[in-house]
């Protein structure tokens, strides 16, 4: 616990006198109703888990959307809740937004708008006036909450994403002594794609109220100077990269996330159900080759062009068939939204057509998981798994990867990556795919799969040094302190 307490001492010795506030829009755990009466939920995903161990260190308070459907029925009348875990609490606050609310800013604006503008997946963005009204409505509702809090007192506030890219300027126009800093965890478009954006001078004006403004990587932070050198009337320095607007400086950097190290050594000495025991648990059988991959069922992750992959590994060499397993855990998101419904059945079609042109008497090559997992899961899955397959085609970072790369055994298992995530220049020694060309992604499998067990440690120990040294904790004391001091 090393490193956890680090960034805690480090809270304690520079924040003594600022209230501690993160903030998303996803909030770290839900209340929902069961037949057993109200039960807790834990968010899932890297970024969630990331920020609720900051909330916990730094003993603060989390402003988030309530999205549960027993979430106002457990806050005071601040719309509070105390929060313990590990014995360590924090406060929730929770901001409740009607149907038309969460349709037109979440699924709307941020998620048909934002999403598809910063990654490069030939999504078109939809561009709807009444979708940035309400986006400017629900960023505002974020600033009163947070400004709540903050009462007369001295602030540290911590933005995440995409869903608050206003609250910046809107907390900075308050007046009060707030260090403000925001991280971007998708990426920045470059400026022939951003400047469609009807609003993006808006945008980039509401950025532009953060102390320090963190992407993943530099090519990010490159994208962003380049939108507001020419967008904006404003000062735009590259080597440091800052930018001075309206008198006002803000720097902006790249902050590779990292990942828990410890925490993930310690879920690796007792697993739960890893891969090979649940293919065996629940389909009783016993598969020498598992590739595994896991994520949102989201048209970023390469999802398609995979099966693909998977489909032209095994005609290629059908010497794995009944040998080799994909198993694949998909959480479904953001249903509500015609793109992500339109690319779920294209999926799931695709899955069929493979399992049966291939499928033998008691075998199949993919089996999915339909659902969100607890972390604990996840990372047990990724224990005997021969090959974690990350395809993104396009990624900030992609937390899983990382993820992967520690909690497989290290002579058996090996990442197979898309260079087009973030994560691709921190696992260097993964191999490297373009995922868009479907047969260098099938041989990747091949190499995963055969590739000998010492050349499998050798570039797994190399990657987990780097893992270990750049871990969450160091990343989150490295934001901090870019952001409060000049
Ligand atoms: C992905 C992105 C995060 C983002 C999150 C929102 O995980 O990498 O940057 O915050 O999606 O997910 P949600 O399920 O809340 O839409």
């Amino acid at each position: 616990m090393a490193f956890k307490n680090s960034l805690e001492q480090y809270i304690k010795k520079n924040l003594k006198n600022r209230v501690f506030i993160v903030s998303s829009n996803r909030e770290p755990y839900s209340h929902t109703h069961t037949a057993n009466g109200i039960k807790i939920i834990e968010a899932v995903g890297g970024v969630h888990n990331l920020l609720n161990l900051i909330a916990q260190v730094s003993n603060g308070i989390y402003v988030a959307h309530g999205s549960g459907d027993a979430d106002k029925e457990v806050v005071d009348k601040y719309n509070r809740i105390k929060l313990t875990t590990d014995g360590k609490s924090y406060t929730l606050k929770r901001i409740f937004l009607s149907k038309k609310e969460i349709d037109k800013y979440y699924y709307g604006f941020a998620n048909q708008t934002l999403w598809p503008l910063c990654h490069a997946v030939f999504v078109k963005p939809i561009f709807d006036q009444s979708w940035w009204e309400m986006y400017k409505i629900v960023n505002r509702k974020f600033t009163d909450a947070i400004l709540e809090e903050i009462g007369e007192k001295k602030a540290f506030v911590w933005l995440n994403d995409y869903h608050l890219a206003l609250v910046p300027q809107m907390l900075r126009a308050s007046g009060k002594d707030i260090k403000i800093g925001t991280f971007w965890h998708i990426p920045w478009p470059t400026y022939e794609i951003f400047r469609v954006n009807p609003w993006g001078k808006e945008l980039l004006m509401g950025l532009l109220g953060n102390n320090f403004l963190s992407f993943h990587r530099g090519y990010h932070v490159q994208n962003f100077l380049q939108c507001v050198q020419r967008e904006l009337e404003a000062k735009v320095n590259f080597e440091p990269s800052k930018v001075t607007f309206h008198d006002f400086i803000t720097k902006i950097d790249s902050l590779p996330a990292g990942i828990d190290y410890e925490e993930i050594l310690q879920i690796k000495e007792k697993p739960l159900t890893t891969s090979k025991s649940f293919l065996e648990k629940e389909y009783d059988i016993e598969i020498p080759y598992i590739a595994i991959g896991v994520e949102r069922l989201d048209y970023t992750k390469g999802l398609i062009e995979r099966l693909k992959m998977i489909d032209k590994f095994l005609e290629k060499y059908p010497q794995f068939i009944e040998k080799f397993a994909y198993l694949g855990v998909v959480a479904p998101s953001r249903q509500h939204i015609p793109a992500y419904r339109q690319y779920s059945k294209e999926f799931i079609d695709l899955v069929e057509k493979i399992n049966w042109k291939y499928s033998t008497t008691k075998w199949h090559p993919i089996y999915l998981i339909n659902q969100e997992l607890q972390r604990k899961k996840i990372l047990s899955f990724f224990k005997d798994a021969n090959c974690g397959l990350v395809t993104s085609l396009d990624d900030g970072m992609n937390l899983v990867a990382k993820e992967y790369v520690l909690s497989c055994q290290a002579e058996k298992g090996i990442l197979v990556l898309s260079k087009f995530t973030g994560a691709a220049r921190d696992l260097r020694y993964s191999i490297h795919i373009n995922p868009y060309n479907i047969d260098e992604g099938a041989e990747a499998i091949y190499k995963a799969i055969t590739m000998p067990s010492s050349e499998k440690k050798s570039r797994n120990l190399k990657m987990r040094e780097e893992l270990k040294d750049r871990n969450i904790y160091k990343w989150a004391i490295n934001f901090i302190n870019r952001t409060l001091y000049d």
